[in-house]
């Protein structure tokens, strides 16, 4: 597997308060430069500030590469549009985790794997039931997912390589399942058992709308289906994706990094954007549909609200996720025969603050979440159901850069510094002198 080291550079001199110290300095493969202040506090006494960890990298890793200027996007060296074009989301997730390109053999394998490991144990089914009937199902999917390390107890060491391949087998073998059944728990179905010898998205609609086995599922939403997940299958060191190697970095298991990962990006600002775009777009249609007006709220700073689905920390170009989900949902919309006025009503909104110079100077653009809710309607999944579709396709690169930080084996714990900024010390006063 292609993990290459660092490669060393000249220290990196910093003045402070006229002393200078010298931090280590190394640089990546695409040549990003970087430079370690982890003896920095120790020697100078200052630690460094960074609101949003916007220019802090905690780890290296060899899994995704995301050049944000020019509007790149690299799985493991494959450009995200050539594996959107050409491979199936069970390939990516292998490419992922394991660094290569899986021959026929392996795919096979890992298929077969799969499916022996996809039965959901009916506890869970008992679990799901004891939600509330309306519960959002990433609460559900949450609880599920942690869920599994009690099935699986005496299987989830992360320092065992053969309980970690269980667990990505039955973690990536279950996740269908778990989602279908959140989401029919919501209108009081049952899960089925899944359809044996079918592609992974094939499978999941299954899962999703099978009532008596007969729903046979359109080529087209396989396809369209298929390129979701693998846009959505990793974007390096994003908020739910550090959230799961933090989690991890306290050798916690697989399972519970997991949960933590989605219940991170369930947040409408990182993975739960595509249900709020959706939103969105339906407020401002039964507004009467003024772009005006709603360009004019989301650059009004006493307003609170943002135009969902536009802004990235990492692009300040292009998302070329955005792109090929733009150009896919024409096609898909077509392919299906469904009329969308959400669609039309995105495109304009996206024309009009293209052209505004508040998003053309703050180099905001459309983000993956964008359009991607737009196809997950003709799919027929429901608004709420957009963000455990996202986790779904996530899941095989938070397991990738989970078990990249295990492997490597030298990831300390994540514990970041703070600068306290609370009362100095003061005495206790017992509750009858309190004012
Ligand atoms: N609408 C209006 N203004 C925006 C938007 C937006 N969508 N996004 C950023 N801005 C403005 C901010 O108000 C800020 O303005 P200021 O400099 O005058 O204060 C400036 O642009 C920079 O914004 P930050 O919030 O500092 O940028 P940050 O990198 O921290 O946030 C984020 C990135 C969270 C994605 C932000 O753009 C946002 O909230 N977008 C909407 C939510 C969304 O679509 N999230 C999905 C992201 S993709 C993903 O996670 C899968």
């Amino acid at each position: 597997m292609n993990n290459t080291k660092p490669t060393a550079g000249k220290p990196v001199q910093i003045t402070i308060d006229g002393k200078t110290y010298e931090c280590p300095s190394f640089s990546g493969t695409e040549n990003e430069k970087a430079f370690d202040i982890g003896k920095l506090r120790d020697q100078s006494g200052y630690v460094t500030f960074d609101n949003g960890y916007a220019n802090s990298s905690p780890t290296t890793s060899s899994v995704t590469y995301l050049d944000g200027d020019n509007g790149i996007l690299r799985y493991r060296g494959y450009p995200i549009e050539q594996l959107a074009e050409h491979a199936s989301f069970i390939e990516v997730a292998w490419l992922l985790i394991y660094g290569e390109l899986p021959t026929q053999n392996q795919l096979n394998q890992f298929h077969a794997d799969l499916e022996a490991n996809s039965v959901v144990d009916e506890k869970f089914i008992k679990l799901m039931d004891a939600f509330p009937k309306n519960a959002h199902p990433m609460a559900v999917l949450t609880a599920a997912t942690v869920g599994l390390s009690t099935v699986y107890q005496n299987e989830c060491d992360p320092g065992n390589k053969e309980h970690t391949e269980k667990s990505i087998r039955r973690l990536i073998g279950q996740f269908p399942s778990l989602c279908a059944a959140a989401y029919r728990h919501n209108h009081g179905d049952k899960l089925v058992p899944g359809k044996k010898g079918v592609d992974y998205c094939e499978n999941f609609m299954h899962l999703m709308y099978s009532k008596d086995g007969s729903y046979t599922v359109p080529k087209e939403i396989v396809k369209a289906l298929n390129l979701l997940l693998i846009l959505h299958a990793d974007h390096e060191q994003n908020c739910s994706t550090s959230t799961v190697r933090l989690v991890g970095s306290s050798s916690a298991n697989l399972y519970a990094s997991i949960a933590a990962g989605i219940t991170a990006l369930w947040g409408p600002l990182h993975g739960g954007a595509n249900q709020a775009v959706m939103e969105m777009l339906e407020h401002i249609q039964k507004d009467g549909g003024d772009i005006e007006k709603t360009i004019a709220a989301a650059k009004d700073k006493n307003s609170n609200f943002r135009l969902m689905g536009f802004g990235h920390r990492v692009y300040k170009n292009f998302d070329p996720r955005a792109k090929l989900i733009k150009k896919a949902c024409d096609n898909v919309l077509t392919s299906l025969g469904v009329k969308n006025p959400l669609l039309d009503l995105a495109k304009k909104l996206e024309e009009a603050a293209l052209k505004d110079p508040y998003f053309v100077e703050k180099k905001l653009y459309p983000n993956v979440d964008f359009y991607s809710g737009i196809i997950y309607s003709a799919l027929n999944i429901p608004t709420e159901m957009f963000t455990p579709m996202f986790a779904l396709g996530r899941l095989p690169g938070w397991i990738a850069q989970w078990k990249e930080m295990v492997d490597g084996g030298t990831t300390k714990i994540g514990r970041p510094r703070q600068i306290y900024t609370g009362y100095t010390a003061r005495n206790f006063k017992p509750v009858s002198e309190r004012g």
